[in-house]
């Protein structure tokens, strides 16, 4: 039997020079940020073939492929505790005894696309075989099996920068051009060295932050809030420890690499309508990716209709890829986020009250930096509410709730 610490393969896996700088080839594939459903949230490694058949089905019942979730991604789980004698990766000789190809037919046939979760390590958080030494092989084996979209995870070695990360994750992304089929490459770093200066070179999308969490506010969980942080606890990230992070960095995000937030909580915890709103809005207007992590068996109505929204969708998929940015001067510390942004025709604007009570917002709209100086038209995203002209947004806003202003120009 082949141990999980075995000497990688000299064969076919080519290190030395690794070139960093070339974004451009990212962008075919994720022109728009990509939406799909992920296992982690709600399954972590608990699930099975027919789990996996149950999700993608319920992505068409549902509605949810239809507004643009495409990608089926088994997360940590999938894979088996070892390689294959020879030094294969291999599904999950348990859960998913019929291997990967029979699944990514189905889904194939379904329409969807298939995505499964790797390790720039010896091993993957869950102790599962690791990609490093392996990548060429690897990369050539999720070609085979029909594989689309391959999340790559920071577990299993080299925390010291042995082995800097830029490093690990190009020799993959190099892999996956070679391998003979289009994989999107989903670099999960945990945003932990900065990926924001490197990982649109490598990536079509890559993380900035620890694990998020179904926590709307959580204060003692995920230690770095703010970009210059460097991080010393990876996990427990709350909805607006990330959001928190993202005023500073959100000038990164940059269309075909896109910056990702980690995956959706709408549906997870026990967040209330507003909450999920505002998690949803802002993943959206951020351009993070839409990556869906409830149970779709259990999905109460509320959260779907949050995750369908299509006028909210149509915002992360614009197709200028602008992030909106956070608007210092009309935010008020602690109590009221103004963001705002460009997309094709107009602009967004979003009003959060970060309070946990009510409270009636003021903002002006030529305070925004838009360039807005007569009233414009504008649709209220959540209530469906438009007007013809309006040159503030007066409302009273529920606790933790964010307006969304769809603004034509
Ligand atoms: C890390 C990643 C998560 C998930 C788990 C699986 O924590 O950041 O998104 O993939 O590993 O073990």
């Amino acid at each position: 039997m082949a141990l999980n610490c075995e000497l990688p393969p000299d064969e076919g896996t080519i290190r030395g020079e690794i070139e960093l700088s070339r974004g451009a080839t990212a962008s075919k594939l994720a022109q728009t940020p990509q939406m799909g459903f992920n296992t982690w949230n709600s399954f972590k490694g608990n699930y099975n073939e027919s789990t996996a058949n149950q999700i993608a089905s319920l992505l068409i019942s549902l509605g949810l492929k239809d507004a643009g979730y495409n990608y089926l991604i088994l997360d940590e789980g999938w894979s088996d505790m070892a390689r294959t004698t020879d030094g294969y990766l291999q599904s999950n000789q348990s859960t998913f005894s019929n291997g990967i190809v029979p699944l990514a037919e189905r889904v194939h046939d379904m329409g969807l696309k298939l995505g499964l979760y790797g390790d720039s390590g010896i091993l993957t958080c869950g102790f599962r075989p690791g990609s490093w030494g392996y990548e060429e092989r690897d990369a050539r084996t999720l070609a085979s099996w029909g594989v689309d979209y391959w999340k790559y995870d920071n577990c299993g070695g080299f925390q010291a920068m042995s082995n800097a990360p830029q490093e690990r994750f190009a020799v993959m992304r190099d892999a996956l051009e070679r391998s003979g089929r289009e994989i999107f490459y989903s670099v999960c770093e945990w945003g932990f060295q900065f990926p924001w200066h490197w990982g649109g070179e490598i990536g079509h999308s890559y993380r900035m932050s620890g694990d998020i969490t179904a926590t709307f506010i959580n204060e003692t969980g995920c230690p770095c809030k703010t970009a210059y942080c460097l991080n010393t606890g990876y996990a427990g990230c709350s909805v607006t420890s990330i959001l928190r992070k993202m005023r500073e960095i959100s000038v990164y995000q940059k269309p075909g690499h896109w910056l990702d937030m980690d995956m959706l909580e709408v549906g997870v915890g026990s967040m209330t309508v507003y909450m999920e709103q505002t998690h949803f809005a802002f993943w959206a207007a951020l351009k993070s990716p839409l990556i869906i992590g409830a149970d779709l068996r259990t999905l109460r109505n509320e959260s779907l209709a949050v995750l369908t929204n299509r006028d909210v969708i149509a915002i992360n998929q614009d197709s200028l890829g602008e992030p909106v940015h956070f608007v210092q001067g009309v935010s008020v510390e602690g109590a009221l986020q103004v963001w705002a942004g460009e997309v094709k025709g107009g602009n967004v604007v979003l009003v959060f009250n970060e309070k946990s009570y009510s409270q009636d917002v003021d903002v002006s709209l030529k305070e925004l930096g838009l360039g807005i100086q007569r009233p414009v038209r504008a649709k209220e995203l959540w209530s469906g509410k438009s007007w013809g002209k309006i040159d503030r947004v007066k409302a009273e806003l529920g606790a933790y709730q964010t307006l969304v202003f769809r603004i034509t120009r």
